[in-house]
């Protein structure tokens, strides 16, 4: 028996056992590995969404973020439709929905459980303006250009390398010319900061986001660009918030088209 065939099969072994299995169901597989007990386990579910919990995982920063993230997406909004892509904890869809007034909001994840918890935190008015869509961030079933808005608010850094990948491939194939992208997120590798100077806290981190490290010391820009360039669209990067010492940002893109240049 060769070395890699035992090896093959330890893995299939273990990964039996491992109660993530329960959680795939049409998930992606690092949703339901890594992810299971935060975002598919409907206890998780119900615990995480829980303001004062997202205010501890986001070191005390939660409203400071939405705020931004909010004011990014709404100000002097470009006109047509606006998606968040993936659901979130905590009230910001709710205050998006408010700030759109009559408009829809597009919404999209892979987990059905998510977009029922989304349902549940709005009034019936809002769940009429709420297009809501069980879908993989990786392959969107909307046409090019659909959107002049869309938001990704800590999306990416949970996404390994490939995913990430079609993902912002995604986004840009969907944002108009003209568009616009708010990005919240971890900021770029913040070695100076205190909590990555203290191991015990920077190995917790990565252990709970094991796709965080990779995401830190990537261009988020320069992938961006890269994938605008796919589309004959270019990036303009307008602004960009920053808070708890760089340790987070909300960043804004505008998109243009070839005609824009
Ligand atoms: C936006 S992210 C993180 C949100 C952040 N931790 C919070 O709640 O504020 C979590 C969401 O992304 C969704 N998700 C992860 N990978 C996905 C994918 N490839 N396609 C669609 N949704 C995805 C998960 O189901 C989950 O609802």
């Amino acid at each position: 028996m060769s070395p890699g065939y035992r090896k093959n099969n330890k893995v299939k072994r273990s990964a039996l056992t491992g109660i993530w299995q329960h959680f795939l169901d049409a998930h992606p597989e690092y949703l339901a590995r890594h992810y299971w007990w935060a975002y598919l386990w409907r206890f998780g579910v119900w615990f995480f969404d829980h303001q004062p919990i997202i205010n501890a995982i986001l070191f005390g920063q939660y409203q400071t973020l939405k705020t931004q993230a909010l004011r990014a997406c709404m100000t002097n909004r470009p006109k047509g439709r606006l998606l968040q892509l993936t659901c979130v904890y905590g009230s910001l869809t709710p205050s998006l929905m408010k700030s759109l007034k009559d408009d829809e909001l597009y919404l999209m994840d892979v987990a059905d459980v998510q977009l029922g918890a989304t349902r549940q935190k709005l009034g019936d008015k809002e769940k009429s303006r709420l297009l809501a869509a069980r879908m993989n961030a990786e392959y969107l079933a909307y046409s090019n250009d659909a959107f002049s808005t869309v938001l990704l608010f800590f999306l990416l850094h949970e996404l390994p390398p490939a995913a990430r990948e079609h993902t912002l491939d995604e986004t840009l194939r969907v944002l108009q010319p003209g568009g616009r992208l708010v990005i919240t997120e971890y900021g770029q590798y913040p070695r100076q900061h205190f909590l990555c100077r203290w191991w015990p806290i920077r190995i917790l981190l990565l252990h709970l986001e094991p796709f965080l490290g990779n995401f830190w010391r990537q261009d988020l820009f320069a992938v961006l660009r890269r994938h605008a360039k796919t589309y004959n669209k270019t990036l303009r990067q307008v602004d960009e918030f920053h808070c708890f010492s760089h340790f987070y940002r909300v960043c804004v893109f505008e998109v243009e088209g070839p005609d824009d240049r």
